[in-house]
């Protein structure tokens, strides 16, 4: 129990837009499935920011479902960690409504996601879009993290987390951590496979860019072998090999080998034997996930008992904090 306390916070967070993807697995869900011996682990379905982005209601629910399954099927245990239902708890709203009176319009307006997305959706630039980052700083703040683990296009996120955490505690006092934010050393950056200039993302143009987590095998395998590469015939991590780069990249996190390794292993041989031994090695790490995942799916009362029990642990501790924050700013009981 002693050491129970001591234990540090991680939270984190993904949205149930679409299918969980290889980069996704490799480069976040694997570490969170490794930080949970470690420390005191809260993860998250981030539903409610789904929606800052129009959704199909029927998708929308297999989406959760199915993520929510694959990534206990990636190895998170609710015997473990908290791994929760954004929209099942209803402190996040709450938190998030209290935290955009202490952000201000500027820092929002500076958020390159906000831009990148506001783009990228012209006809529906709404102001859950825009504010999305005081939703986000209350999922961390609510449980007084230590660490988020997030990728790279999170960062900004996270240090106007830190910024209104800060505000806010210059006014009321010590009511919420400052949390840090870190990008995981053994996160792998997957790219596409077929634009490896942009991140692999389930709204890839190309649908062989992206591996999902759930691909049967031959279509693993197929994607692999039309995985772009270059004229250079020569298995090698160096600067403007970018394809080469990626599929290096990701047998390496598979495998735990480096790239000199990897070289060293294809001296010789051509693209076409790399590229099956990459597919082959992403087949058998994500074989037993998808079996699992079969199980669990086919569960639905199993999978409801584990983030119900979740949700209502995730409550509990976040309640706290929002009591203690309304109380801070003058709310009555
Ligand atoms: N915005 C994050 C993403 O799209 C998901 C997220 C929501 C999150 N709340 C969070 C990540 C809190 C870390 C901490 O990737």
């Amino acid at each position: 129990m002693e050491n129970e306390q001591k234990k540090q916070v991680v939270f984190s967070a993904i949205q149930p837009s679409g299918t969980i993807t290889l980069g996704n697995y490799l480069g976040a869900v694997r570490n969170w499935v490794r930080m949970q011996d470690e420390y005191n682990c809260i993860y998250a379905l981030a539903d409610m920011h789904t929606i800052t982005v129009r959704q199909e209601p029927a998708q929308m629910r297999k989406n959760i479902l199915d993520a929510y399954a694959s990534i206990m099927a990636c190895g998170i245990d609710v015997e473990k960690s908290i791994f929760f239902i954004q929209s099942h708890v209803h402190t996040h709203a709450e938190m998030a409504w209290i935290l955009n009176c202490y952000t201000q319009f500027g820092e929002l307006s500076r958020m390159t996601q906000f831009k990148d997305k506001s783009a990228k959706h012209a006809d529906n630039i709404n102001a859950g879009l825009f504010t999305y980052p005081s939703l986000m700083a209350g999922d961390i703040l609510l449980y007084q993290a230590d660490k988020v683990p997030v990728g790279a296009d999170q960062k900004q996120h996270i240090e106007l987390t830190c910024d209104i955490a800060k505000r806010f505690n210059g006014l009321y006092g010590n009511v919420f951590k400052i949390p840090e934010g870190f990008i995981p050393k053994n996160g792998a950056r997957v790219m596409s496979l077929q634009n490896p200039l942009n991140k692999m993302s389930k709204s890839d143009e190309n649908a062989n860019g992206c591996v999902h987590l759930l691909d049967p095998p031959e279509v693993i395998m197929k994607k692999f072998k039309r995985a772009v590469t270059d004229s250079d015939a020569c298995v090698r991590y160096a600067e403007g090999k970018d394809g080469v780069n990626n599929l290096m990249t990701i047998y390496g996190a598979v495998t735990g080998k480096t790239y000199d390794e990897i070289e060293k292993e294809f001296d010789g041989k051509g693209y076409g034997d790399f590229k099956t031994a990459v597919g082959e090695a992403v087949i058998e790490e994500l074989r037993p996930i998808r079996e699992r995942y079969e199980q669990l799916i086919a569960d639905k009362a199993y999978l409801e008992d584990c983030y119900h029990k979740s949700d209502e642990l995730a409550l509990r501790i976040s309640s706290r904090t929002l009591n203690k924050a309304m109380k801070k700013v003058g709310f009555i009981k």
